[in-house]
């Protein structure tokens, strides 16, 4: 089970944000993408959660062709991308943040929404964090839990692959370090998992490989186990090592 990417190519009118890229995600492992500021890594990331159209290239997900021309055709194809943002609805409970455009209904389509209540604390219970209600409005959550309630959202619906765009950038250092467990745990359970990050202490926690991107191309994938930082650090500032 894995997600290929082959050819994959992206131009801003003269900016080639990126080009020719082969890239493969396996289920079950956290790959961490690297590379400067303007690398190329939320345009791939982009384009692989269907946000953007490739000028080139082709996505494989679990051996099946797909052509994403928005990201309901990347989530139907179990794809799942979180913005830094979040984009969670500070007004709302969590559990309709969670539920938001696939709300549970019964047969006459009124909410069941003790129901929905049930599963979403299920959810955010079975993350190795401090629980908390899933009716406190988002807006009222710490960072670490407004990152578990987007977790939730993407697992709840089945996302068999996950990108995540600098999840611990904006937390606590145990608000980070609980985020953390809780991408490895969602890896070890079968999820494939890409992690965009600036930071390497991170990467290397969670990481089982890094892919560097530099200058629109895809310079280095290397093995967490065997690198090291200064390999990487030269492959993201030189694009060799
Ligand atoms: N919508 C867009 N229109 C025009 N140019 C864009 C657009 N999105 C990205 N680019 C350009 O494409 C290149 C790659 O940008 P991208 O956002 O993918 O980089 P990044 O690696 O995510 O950088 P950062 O670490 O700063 O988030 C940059 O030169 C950027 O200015
Ligand atoms: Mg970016």
């Amino acid at each position: 089970m894995s997600v290929v990417l082959r050819g994959i190519s992206k131009s801003y009118g003269a900016i080639r944000a990126i080009e020719n890229i082969d890239l493969t995600v396996e289920a079950g492992e956290v790959i961490g993408l690297l590379g400067d500021n303007g690398a190329g890594k939320s345009t791939l990331m982009k384009v692989l959660a269907g946000a953007v159209t490739p000028n080139a290239g082709t996505i494989e997900v679990d051996g099946a062709a797909h052509v994403f021309r928005n990201s309901s055709d990347a989530s139907a194809a179990g794809i799942a991308m979180l913005y830094q943002d979040l984009a969670l609805f500070d007004d709302m409970p969590v559990v309709h943040n969670i539920f938001l455009g696939r709300e549970m209904t019964n047969a006459l389509g009124f909410l069941k929404y003790g129901a929905m209540r049930v599963r979403a604390q299920q959810i955010v219970n079975g993350f190795s964090v401090r629980p908390f209600d899933v009716r406190t409005p988002a807006g009222h959550l710490s960072g670490g839990q407004r990152q578990v309630s987007a977790l939730a959202r993407t697992t709840a619906f089945g996302s068999r692959y996950i990108i995540l765009d600098e999840p611990t950038s904006a937390l606590s250092p145990s608000a980070r370090d609980e985020v953390l467990g809780i991408v490895r745990d969602l890896a070890d359970s079968g999820i494939g998992i890409v992690m965009v990050s600036h930071d390497l202490g991170h990467v290397r926690k969670v990481c089982d490989r890094v892919a560097i991107l530099h200058l629109g191309n895809l310079v280095g994938v290397r093995d967490m186990a065997t690198t090291t930082q200064d390999e990487i650090i030269s492959l993201i500032v030189q694009g060799h090592a």
